[in-house]
C-alpha cells in the first residue's frame, strides 16, 4: 500500500521502460514489508541535470542512473565516493535533506558480486585480468578490479587509442594491448571479462581468441539480453566457467537497495527467476 510516509526511489535513463530494476526492488520491498516504492524515470536524452536539480532536498530518496546519463549523475554531484570517481560515472545518486546530492557507483561491487555467485573459487588478486572495450562500462570494470586487488588488467579494444587512453588514466596496473597481442594476454588470464556493447540485442560474437584462455580461466559477459550471449556460449562450449550480466545487475541492485532504504534487500526472494520471467514477457 502507498502511504504518506512512502520512501520514493526509481531508475532514470532514455530508454527504461525494459529495465529490470523496478522489478528487483519492488520484488524486495514487499518481501521486506517496508513502505517504499521504485518507479521507472524515462527522461528526455538533454534532461538530466534539470530533473536531479528538482529533486534536490530529498522528496525522492535516491535514483539508480542508467544509459545514457552515468556521467552527467557524476557531474551534478557535490559529492562523490573514490569508484565513482575511478569510475568517471555514477550509477547511484542519493538526494541528501539539506540539499547535496551524493553520487556513488555500484556496477564494480556488482561485478565482483557475480563473480562471488557464480565462479567462486575465483579472485580477482589471484592473476591478470583481461577487460574488453574501452567505454564506460569498461572504465567501471577496470577501476573495481584494481581497487580488488587485481595485479594486472589488460584493456584490449577494438579502437586501440581508447584503450591506451582508458589505461593511462588508471595507473601502472593497467596495461593497454592491441588486438594482435590478445592471445597472449588471453593465456595469462585468470578471467576475461566482455564490457563491449557487442553481443547486445543478438549483435555478432566479438572477435576473441577464447581458445587461447586456460581451462580454469573465467569468462564474463556484462550484458545480459541475451542472457547467453554468442561470447558466453563460446567460452560455455570451451569448458569455460562463465558469469553473466543478470547476475552484475542484480549485484549493483543490493547496494542501491540498502541506500535507499535502509537495510539490505531480504535474501530470500530469487530475484534472479523474477527477472528471467520479466525478460520473457519483454523480449
Ligand atoms: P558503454 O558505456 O556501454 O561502455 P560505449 O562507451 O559506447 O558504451 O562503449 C562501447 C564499447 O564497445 C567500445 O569499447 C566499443 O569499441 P570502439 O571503441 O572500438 O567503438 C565496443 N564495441 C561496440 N561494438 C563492438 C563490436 N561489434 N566489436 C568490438 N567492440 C565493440
Amino acid at each position: 500500500m502507498i502511504t504518506g510516509r512512502t520512501v520514493v526511489a526509481g531508475v532514470a535513463g532514455q530508454p527504461v521502460a525494459h529495465s529490470l530494476s523496478p522489478v528487483l526492488h519492488n520484488a524486495w520491498l514487499a518481501a521486506a514489508g517496508l513502505d517504499g516504492v521504485y518507479v521507472a524515470f524515462p527522461l528526455a536524452r538533454d534532461g538530466f541535470e534539470r530533473f536531479a536539480r528538482g529533486l534536490q532536498g530529498g522528496a525522492v530518496r535516491g535514483l539508480n542512473v542508467t544509459v545514457p546519463f552515468k556521467e552527467a549523475a557524476l557531474a551534478v554531484a557535490d559529492g562523490v565516493s573514490e569508484i565513482a570517481q575511478r569510475s568517471g560515472a555514477a550509477n547511484v545518486l542519493t538526494f541528501e535533506a539539506d540539499g547535496r546530492i551524493l553520487a556513488d557507483n555500484t556496477d564494480g561491487l556488482g561485478l565482483l558480486q557475480a563473480f562471488a555467485v557464480q565462479a567462486p573459487a575465483w579472485e580477482p588478486a589471484g592473476g591478470p585480468v583481461v577487460v574488453l572495450g574501452a567505454g564506460g562500462a569498461a572504465r567501471g570494470a577496470v577501476a573495481a578490479l584494481l581497487l580488488a586487488g587485481a595485479p594486472k588488467v589488460f584493456v584490449i579494444n577494438r579502437t586501440h587509442a581508447k584503450a591506451e587512453a582508458l589505461a593511462r588514466t588508471m595507473g601502472s596496473r593497467a596495461v593497454a594491448m592491441p588486438m594482435s597481442d590478445a592471445p597472449r594476454a588471453f593465456a595469462q588470464a585468470t578471467a576475461v571479462i566482455n564490457a563491449t556493447s557487442a553481443g547486445l540485442s543478438g549483435e555478432g560474437d566479438l572477435d576473441a581468441p577464447l581458445g587461447a584462455t586456460d581451462d580454469r580461466c573465467v569468462v564474463m559477459d556484462m550484458v545480459y539480453r541475451p542472457l547467453e550471449t554468442p561470447f558466453l556460449k563460446r567460452a560455455r562450449a570451451l569448458g569455460r566457467t562463465t558469469v553473466d550480466g543478470l547476475e552484475m545487475l542484480i549485484g549493483q541492485a543490493r547496494p542501491s537497495f540498502e541506500t535507499f532504504f535502509g537495510e539490505p534487500p531480504p535474501a530470500d526472494v530469487d530475484v534472479r527467476a523474477l527477472a528471467l520471467a520479466h525478460m520473457e514477457t519483454t523480449r
